[in-house]
């Protein structure tokens, strides 16, 4: 393994090791676990001869230290938050490859005709506050202000936690990057499935970026005895949630390219003795297609009402996040796959179904994404891994996609 692709590894595992939770990595917005990680990433990038700060919403940002008015930027970057017992690459190796492709340029003393800027995006997870997406957001000025009154498990709001963590949240737009500053922006991110894989090469190219449903559905029944209440006179919420979960995983095997997970449940008053009040849960609904998605979400809303008639309980349906298909840049992936193909014998262009900040990034700039082969496809799990070599070829293509973007901008 050579010393670069060692490097990052490294790097990769000492900021695994900034948790909020003692035995698994979990990193959520505003946390101090995120403070932690964005000191570190920050002194990696000032290692790196970039001059650090952090924007109003908490992104980290390294820029070039000499600059002037005027001078183009291309933008790379990832997210350093995680899900809940997340694996260590799905956002940091992109933040982290980022910073070593500025290292190359540094240490050839390569000028180039733009500055290149190095962003470890705040919450693109959304785990916190259920709303992806918020560095992004906010740097791409598409953050929705309404977000800041949305509260998470403790109740805390999101403005309150913008402002614990030092950010601003009535100055959010100060954190909004001039589109005309921009020449384009570049994440590289594991696969996180099977594609790259199945065809046994280290990277590819993305060319859409799946659209994503976030909801919130709530079923509110009658709390009672779990001993002296009939079966027939129970309007059991956690049941009609139950039917409703398995109305989910029906309509997904069924549809073509949807999927859709109910991924957190939380039941009221939670006794064992006591008959589900309320059954509050999370919906995931993905697809290429906005009108199949949109379709899919119709569909299960019919079947939550129809579940919730029958079995005597209410049913809240809230839509908290939608979020497009985005195609990335077609001129800035036809260089991305000039500068694979000089490291692997072809380019394979796929889709993501994970969503990413460079969803949001095509807003101000040209956007494309590069794709690591990760071990099984598997993601938003421990287990998550990749190849050394794979890493040293994402390097390598990043650099050379950077100097091509040089060559045309001379
Ligand atoms: O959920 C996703 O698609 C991404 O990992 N945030
Ligand atoms: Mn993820
Ligand atoms: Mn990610």
């Amino acid at each position: 393994m050579d010393a670069r692709t060692r490097k990052i590894l490294q790097r990769i595992d000492e900021l695994a090791r900034i948790s909020e939770e003692p035995d698994q990595l979990t990193r959520t917005f505003g946390s101090s676990a995120m403070r932690r990680a964005n000191y570190l990433v920050a002194q990696w990038m000032n290692e790196a001869g970039l001059k650090t700060g952090t924007d109003a919403i908490g992104n980290v940002i390294g820029r070039p230290r000499a600059t002037w008015p005027g001078r183009k930027t291309l933008l790379l970057g990832s997210h350093l938050d995680t899900v809940r017992n997340a694996g260590k690459f799905d956002g940091p190796l992109g933040v982290i490859l980022a910073i070593a492709a500025v290292e190359e340029f540094s240490r050839e003393d390569l000028p180039l005709p733009f500055d290149v800027a190095v962003i470890g995006f705040a919450d693109e997870e959304g785990v916190r506050y259920q709303t992806t997406y918020l560095g992004s957001g906010v740097m791409a000025g598409t953050f929705d202000l309404k977000d800041l009154e949305r509260r998470d498990a403790a109740g805390i709001s999101l403005r309150d936690a913008i402002r614990a963590f030092g950010g601003d949240p009535e100055n959010l737009s100060s954190a909004e990057w001039p589109r005309t500053n921009l020449i384009g922006y570049l994440e590289a991110h594991i696969e996180q499935g099977p594609v790259l894989e199945e065809n046994n090469l280290a990277v590819g190219m993305v060319t859409t970026i799946s659209g994503q449903s976030r909801l919130q559905i709530r079923f509110l029944g009658r709390a009672g005895h779990a001993g002296t209440t009939p079966m027939h006179l129970r309007a059991d919420a956690l049941c009609a949630a139950a039917e409703f979960i398995l109305a989910v995983e029906a309509r997904a095997r069924k549809t073509f390219c949807l999927v859709a997970t109910v991924g957190r449940i939380q039941v009221e008053p939670g006794a064992g003795n006591v008959i589900p009040g309320a059954a509050t849960l999370t919906l995931d609904v993905r697809h290429q297609e906005y009108s199949l998605r949109v379709a899919a979400v119709a569909f299960l809303h019919r079947a939550a009402r129809e579940i919730s008639r029958r079995r005597h309980v209410k049913v809240e349906w809230q839509l908290v996040q939608q979020a497009a298909s985005v195609p990335c840049s077609a001129p800035l992936s036809a260089l991305l796959a000039a500068a694979v193909k000089k490291h692997q014998p072809r380019c394979l262009a796929l889709a993501s179904g994970a969503g990413h900040d460079a969803a949001v990034m095509t807003a101000i700039a040209p956007t494309a994404m590069l794709f690591i082969r990760c071990k099984k496809g598997l993601s938003h799990h421990p287990a998550e891994s990749v190849k050394p070599g794979d890493v040293r070829v994402a390097l390598d293509v990043m650099v050379d996609f950077i100097r091509q973007l040089a060559q045309q901008h001379e």
